[in-house]
């Protein structure tokens, strides 16, 4: 029998809390030095406070948004192939958010095995908890150890007394650059045991109409989301950004295959980022990247694993080829792919 994390009784929630290991320092650090490049930037995570998370979830039902419901409806058809070939107590799930999807799964283990703990890891707190909650009631006898972190800095934090399969849902991966998702999965696949599994959402590279209309939605939800950013930077960075002062922008860049996020300043403005110690200056037009949603195909999603010690196992595809699943393994021995 696996030992079970100590922490974790059954049927009981354990949330674990990171975040404040964070030094302020470098989160300030890191606000100012993004919006001093060129293009300026504000790093994606600042989207999640609990505004951000719930008009996240709103993004996920909305007709243009065709990611949510493409991979809920494909998790449905391989969820029990995947619960099957894995065969592990414990399921970890990075970027978790609402873990909307995750009962598919926990559904698929709960007929193939059962699931003895549920490992949702996120930056934002309040949304963890109420889905720790809700999934802790909804199934009797799972044990449910969240992690409130930044993944890009707390995957030491994952437990790790049991196998594992790791998922990271949603095409999220794409909000990094090619090589922040090498250096990502490399840190993933570091944390892994040989034959623990990872399964990976990708939102795929498609007509350029579909894929921008996903990131303009008509009743401007998107929009809202993205200029919450800047309420989370005010509080943060104690800072006076005006949100109304900037316009949305998304557009597809068909060199990089990405969705290029942006806020637009409506006018000539400035703003101060006391706890930042930046003072920045804006003319009418400029813009703040705020994110990159970089699309893949299976070719590149194969390339970026094998590229990080993670050997591609299975490919599901949905049959218009809008969303992709890509199952992958720590090989057992010699290099992957
Ligand atoms: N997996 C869900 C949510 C995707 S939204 C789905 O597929 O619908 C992206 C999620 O990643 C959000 O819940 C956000 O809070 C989380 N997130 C973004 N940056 C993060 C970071 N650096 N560390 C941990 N979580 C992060
Ligand atoms: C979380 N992530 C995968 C979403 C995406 O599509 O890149 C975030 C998002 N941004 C705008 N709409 C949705």
């Amino acid at each position: 029998m696996p030992a079970r994390p100590e922490s974790v009784r059954l049927g009981h929630v354990v949330v674990d809390v990171r975040l404040e290991e964070e030094t302020p320092q470098r989160v300030l650090r890191q606000i100012r030095a993004d919006l001093l490049r060129t293009p300026r930037e504000i790093a994606p995570r600042f989207f999640y406070d609990d505004r951000g998370s719930e008009l996240f979830e709103r993004i996920t039902e909305l007709p243009e948004y065709y990611q949510t419901r493409t991979e809920r409806a494909l998790l449905h058809e391989i969820s029990g192939d995947v619960a099957r070939r894995c065969g592990c107590p414990v399921l970890v799930e990075l970027g978790s958010g609402a873990s909307s999807k995750t009962r598919v799964l926990l559904d698929a283990f709960a007929d193939a095995h059962g699931c003895e703990v549920y490992v949702p890891f996120d930056v934002s707190e309040g949304i963890v908890r109420r889905a720790a909650d809700e999934l802790a009631s909804e199934y009797p006898g799972l044990s449910v150890h969240a992690v409130i972190g930044d993944f890009t800095h707390h995957l030491e934090y994952i437990p790790s007394e049991a196998r594992r399969l790791i998922i990271f849902l949603g095409g999220t991966i794409g909000n990094f650059t090619p090589a922040q998702a090498r250096d990502f999965l490399t840190r993933v696949a570091s944390v892994m045991q040989r034959d623990e599994y990872f399964l990976l959402g990708v939102d795929l590279i498609k007509d350029v109409a579909t894929l921008e209309a996903a990131y303009n939605d008509s009743q401007g939800v998107t929009a809202a989301f993205n200029r919450n950013i800047l309420n989370v930077v005010n509080a943060v960075a104690d800072a006076d950004f005006v949100p109304q002062a900037f316009e949305h922008r998304a557009f597809f860049d068909t060199v990089e295959h990405r969705i290029d996020l942006r806020l637009v300043s409506r006018r000539e403005q400035s703003v101060r980022l006391r706890r930042a110690g930046l003072l920045l200056l804006l003319r009418d037009g400029d813009e703040i990247r705020t994110e990159i949603s970089v699309k893949y195909d299976q070719r590149l999603t194969r390339e970026l694993l094998r590229d990080c010690g993670l050997e591609l196992v299975e490919w599901y595809t949905d049959p218009e080829s809008l969303f992709g699943l890509a199952l992958a393994r720590r090989p057992s021995s010699g290099a992957a792919g």
